[in-house]
């Protein structure tokens, strides 16, 4: 614990390792506030239609690569969308492209854009086989989608049933646990070396019951849905603990306002906009402002086999209020903490972040 809190704080400019950008008017309207602070991040490919095979990839690439803003250095990190289709030759290609960091098994009607998920791990067995002999990491989303079990047990349910046994059929696949957001996810991980987790601002931050704060908060819908105070204080722990295992990963999901604010609204928190503050805030609330560059701006890197970034990035003890909207193309969104005030801001090389 931290005595006395610093003012400021420079470090190891940081990475996302979990992040929705669209595609489109919306991948237009929010890669900036990410390129912004993050000098990369790993790119979720579930697209309408997903990110299938390496060509798909390199074509998408191309689209974020051109709807930066001018001068921006950001790298988007590539990964395929599983699906019982591939063949293990895709793997080949992805990882000989050098700009496929990985795979992301969506159990089929998990959450947004999974309808073309994997219903059956039995049914891609080869295509694991050969990630493991090339060492491409598999991105998991940890729920069953089994409508018998309770929604807040998903996770729970999915480590017993599905990410057990695969672990102990191919021990050296690498495996990321995508925003995890229980203390048995926590244990399962750390008992693995070889694998890690992701954690998000929102599961750092939040317990399930500040979506039923004086009525119901469709912007903090997200799957896997918020759990109980005990889990968060689990993350959270992870998160500062300083194990190489645990690291950012936003998740930040943009979805329109409409779509939110709906008789069945979408699941997805928009963070990227104040995506390091909300870090920084919540490691500042146990004393461990200390841990954060590790977390946010070294172990994935570590963990995906990449350089540390070169450039440092600033964190400032000073408030900022974050907008009720940003647009959207023709939309609007409606951002993590729209409205409130957060108590740190993100500056790089001069600039001024967040604002
Ligand atoms: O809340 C979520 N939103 N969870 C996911 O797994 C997907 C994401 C999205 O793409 O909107
Ligand atoms: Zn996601």
């Amino acid at each position: 614990m931290q005595t006395n809190p610093p003012h400021t704080l420079t470090f190891t400019r940081p990475d996302d390792w979990h992040l929705h950008l669209r595609d489109g008017e919306a991948l237009a309207a929010v890669v900036g506030h990410t390129a912004a602070v993050f000098r990369r991040a790993i790119v979720m490919p579930n697209l309408k239609p997903p990110v299938r095979t390496t060509d798909d990839a390199r074509a998408y690439r191309q689209r974020i690569l051109a709807a930066l803003p001018a001068g921006s250095d950001f790298e988007p990190l590539m990964t395929l969308y599983l699906t019982a289709a591939m063949q293990p030759a895709e793997i080949d290609r992805a990882v000989d492209s050098g700009i496929v960091h990985g795979v992301k098994y969506y159990p089929a009607g998990a959450t947004t854009n999974s309808d073309a998920g994997v219903r059956d791990l039995a049914d891609v067995t080869a295509v694991l086989e050969r990630m493991q002999e090339r060492d491409l990491v598999l991105q998991v989303h940890g729920e069953v989608t089994d409508p018998a079990v309770d929604p807040f047990d998903r996770e729970a349910v999915f480590i017993d049933t599905v990410l057990s046994p695969l672990v102990r059929r191919l021990p050296k696949l690498r495996i990321v646990f995508e925003h995890a957001t229980t203390r048995e996810a926590v244990a399962f991980v750390t008992d693995h070396p070889h694998l890690a987790a992701t954690l998000t601002p929102q599961h750092l931050l939040l317990s399930r019951a500040a979506m039923f704060e004086k009525g119901i908060r469709p912007h903090l819908y997200c799957l896997p849905i918020l759990k109980r105070e005990s889990h968060r204080e689990k993350l959270l722990e992870a998160a500062v603990s300083g194990s190489p295992q645990f690291f950012l990963g936003t998740d930040s999901a943009p979805h329109s306002r409409i779509t939110k604010e709906a008789a069945c609204g979408c699941a997805g928190v928009y963070s990227a906009h104040a995506a390091l503050a909300l870090y920084a805030q919540a490691f500042d609330s146990v004393g461990r402002l200390d841990r954060l560059e590790g977390f946010a701006s070294h172990f994935g890197a570590d963990y995906y086999r990449l350089a540390r970034n070169q450039d440092q990035v600033t964190l400032t003890r000073e408030p900022w209020t974050v907008p009720d909207v940003y647009p959207f193309g023709a939309e609007a969104l409606v951002p993590f903490r729209a409205g409130e005030t957060l108590p740190f801001t993100v500056s790089t090389s001069g600039a001024t972040l967040g604002r």
